[in-house]
């Protein structure tokens, strides 16, 4: 999986996110809502200089071009993809969207990873005896995701982490493998030899636990109704008063329709961690 996504000739070292499939962070209401978190953090921390916004897994950089035109002066954002450092002492905001779905894992069955039989490792074992017990079948072992998110996370001085992904829980692990493959915006079987995106859901309890910080989570669909963003249909009577507003709003509310729904953007999971701050 590794090799297929960031190898020579893997999938994310030819390809632009944005061209394969539409993610939360390509939104500009999306990066209006963040807004109105960070404007929240920042008086939470005492309006620091600068406020650092870091966002890891920033593919093409849409999320931070969205926001640069919204934040104070102080703000200092800062992409970071892979090979590159997170910086140190981050005051602000360590933001992650749709990244550790696609850190690499190993899959197993009854004690045995897939892809070569061997007996998975103790390390492995134990994740899974912790993490995912009683498996009915193909167990996705989220330890990498958990040491990278808690890597992430320790560059984190004060502010706030956020990672935003799609994932599951202890009790509520899928029995069918999650692994997909995406190409060219549609969904596509998934193939190792670089050409389509891999992606498995996150095991979001174990990435929370790993970073030994308090957690929060809550819906994208809770998160940004908390934000303002609530889709609320324009009153037709704008339509014969201002009808490019009207049309305005009417894009919004789709777009606010698409990062809600229950079925799609909506039910991403917003791991919170505060630090050094109340949120
Ligand atoms: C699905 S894309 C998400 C892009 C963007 N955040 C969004 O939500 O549209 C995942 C991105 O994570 C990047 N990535 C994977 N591992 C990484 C790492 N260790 N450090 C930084 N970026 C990484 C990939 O190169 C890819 O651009």
């Amino acid at each position: 999986m590794h090799e297929a996504l960031y190898g020579p000739a893997g999938f994310f070292v030819r390809a632009r996110p944005a061209s394969h499939f539409l993610t939360s962070a390509q939104s500009p209401l999306f990066a209006r809502a963040l807004a109105r978190l960070i404007g929240e953090l920042d008086e939470q921390l005492g309006r620091p200089d600068p406020f650092d916004v870091v966002d890891v897994g920033a593919g093409g950089g849409e999320l931070l071009a969205n926001l640069q035109p919204l934040l104070p002066g102080r703000a200092r954002l800062r992409p970071v993809e892979i090979g590159d450092h997170i910086p140190d002492g981050i005051v602000g905001l360590l933001l992650a969207t749709e990244w550790l779905d696609n850190v690499p894992l190993d899959l197993a069955q009854d004690g045995r990873y897939l892809h070569d039989g061997e007996p998975v490792s103790a390390p492995d074992a134990e994740w899974i005896q912790r993490w995912w017990p009683n498996p009915e079948g193909t167990v996705e072992i989220g330890r990498e995701r958990d040491k990278a998110w808690a890597k992430a996370v320790s560059h984190l001085n004060r502010g706030l982490a956020l990672t935003v992904d799609y994932g599951h829980f202890l009790g509520t692990r899928p029995s069918a493998p999650t692994l997909a493959g995406f190409r060219d915006g549609r969904e596509v079987e998934p193939l190792l030899d670089g050409s389509t995106d891999l992606t498995c859901h996150v095991a979001i309890d174990s990435a929370a636990a790993a970073t030994g910080l308090p957690w929060t989570v809550l819906t994208q669909r809770e998160a940004l109704h908390w934000l303002g963003v609530n889709g609320t249909r324009p009153p037709l009577e704008l339509a014969y008063h201002d009808p490019a507003g009207y049309l305005r709003a009417l894009a919004e509310a789709s777009e606010a329709a698409t990062l809600t729904d229950p079925n799609g953007l909506g039910g991403h999971w917003w791991l919170l961690h505060p630090l050094g701050c109340a949120l």
